[in-house]
């Protein structure tokens, strides 16, 4: 069994000597992944080396989206070469997952819920998985057997909640993994650091990447929104995700509070709509606006739906799946699911 901490010495170098000291104390590594994430790292520095020079062409033109979107025939071909390859599971390396985040803690009892949390994780032997509220054993942990998104994930994760959160990323790269095979673009409303889309944009082929990908977001917290204001917004951030995407022509980041920067900015057909805005009235309007724009197998996912704290959202979400004969496949990682009839 190989036990993957998520502080081990190759998130040093994302996260630095400091955060790595703070938390070790903790975090004890039995066993870790550093060499092979290490190699993983290596391997996509080199890639991005030589995908950068070959697209150089590219980005000097920067081309707009309108312009490199192929026919929809072609996208579909196109989906398909990009898709990375089936990685084959060593039958006896089970990897196992503990990252000290978990939700809805009052602050004193947060080093005590992550101490014994990590205590059990000492009694199991098999692929277990403890972070983001989310804690289980005898799992086979798949995110960890596929390289290709091992690397999105690792590579875009910009603090220790982006890496928490690794299986519900899994679950927006597999969903996407079917979504890019189907006609219409790519939707995420709030898409805040740009850190989701990043990951599955470069999961299913970076910079050639085949769909356009709308990406919303108000970027600052206004009053009247009734969501938490998350720790990075304010006034730099758009340009900051602007810059994520420099590299990227087909990702249209669109600034505004839904639904109204819909308004001459959506996209006709949809294959995939990822909802995380943490407030049901912004939820509900995205998917008054966007839904039937779905096309038949496109995937809806709503990020908070299993979570007590955003109750508001399972609540107006479920009577609004209702009225039209749908029911939310509640996700263990918190997420709710629907697909597109
Ligand atoms: C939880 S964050 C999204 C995280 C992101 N999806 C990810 O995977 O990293 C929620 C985001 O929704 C945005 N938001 C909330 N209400 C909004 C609205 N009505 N219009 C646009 N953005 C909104 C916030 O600005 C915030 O950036």
């Amino acid at each position: 069994m190989v036990k993957y901490c998520c502080h081990d010495s190759t998130s040093a170098e994302y996260w630095g000597w400091r955060e790595l000291l703070r938390v070790a104390w903790r975090c004890p590594t039995q066993y870790n992944l550093g060499q092979i994430t290490k190699g993983f790292m290596l391997a996509n520095l080199l890639r991005d080396i030589l995908t950068r020079t070959k697209s150089k062409a590219n980005i000097e033109g920067r081309p707009s989206a309108a312009v490199l979107k192929p026919a929809a025939k072609t996208i579909q071909e196109a989906g398909r070469h990009l898709l990375p390859p089936r990685s084959v599971a060593q039958p006896h390396t089970m990897t196992s997952f503990f990252c000290p985040v978990f939700w809805g803690i009052q602050e004193q009892e947060r080093a005590r819920v992550i101490e014994v949390v990590e205590d059990l994780t000492k009694s199991l032997q098999h692929g277990f998985h403890a972070a983001d509220n989310f804690i289980c054993w005898g799992r086979n942990n798949s995110m960890f057997d596929d390289p290709g998104f091992a690397d999105a994930w690792k590579q875009n994760a910009e603090s220790i909640s982006d890496e928490a959160i690794v299986w519900r990323r899994y679950i927006l790269a597999t969903s996407a993994f079917h979504c890019v095979q189907l006609e219409g673009d790519f939707v995420e409303c709030g898409a805040y650091t740009g850190v989701g889309v990043k990951t599955v944009v470069d999961y299913l082929g970076g910079t050639q990447f085949p769909k356009e990908f709308w990406a919303y977001d108000v970027f600052e917290h206004q009053d009247g929104m009734d969501n938490h204001p998350m720790p990075d917004v304010g006034p730099e951030l758009f340009q900051r995700v602007q810059r994520k995407f420099n590299d990227y022509p087909q990702v249209r980041i669109v600034k505004g509070r839904i639904p109204d920067s819909f308004e001459g900015n959506c996209p006709e057909r949809i294959c995939y709509l990822h909802i995380d805005l943490n407030q049901a009235s912004a939820e509900i309007a995205a998917l008054d606006h966007l839904f039937d724009r779905v096309v038949p197998g496109g995937m809806v996912i709503l990020d908070d739906y299993e979570w007590t704290a955003y109750r508001a959202q399972k609540l107006a979400e479920d009577v609004w799946f209702d009225a039209r004969g749908y029911r939310v496949m509640p996700l263990p990682t918190g997420q709710g699911l629907v697909i597109k009839r």
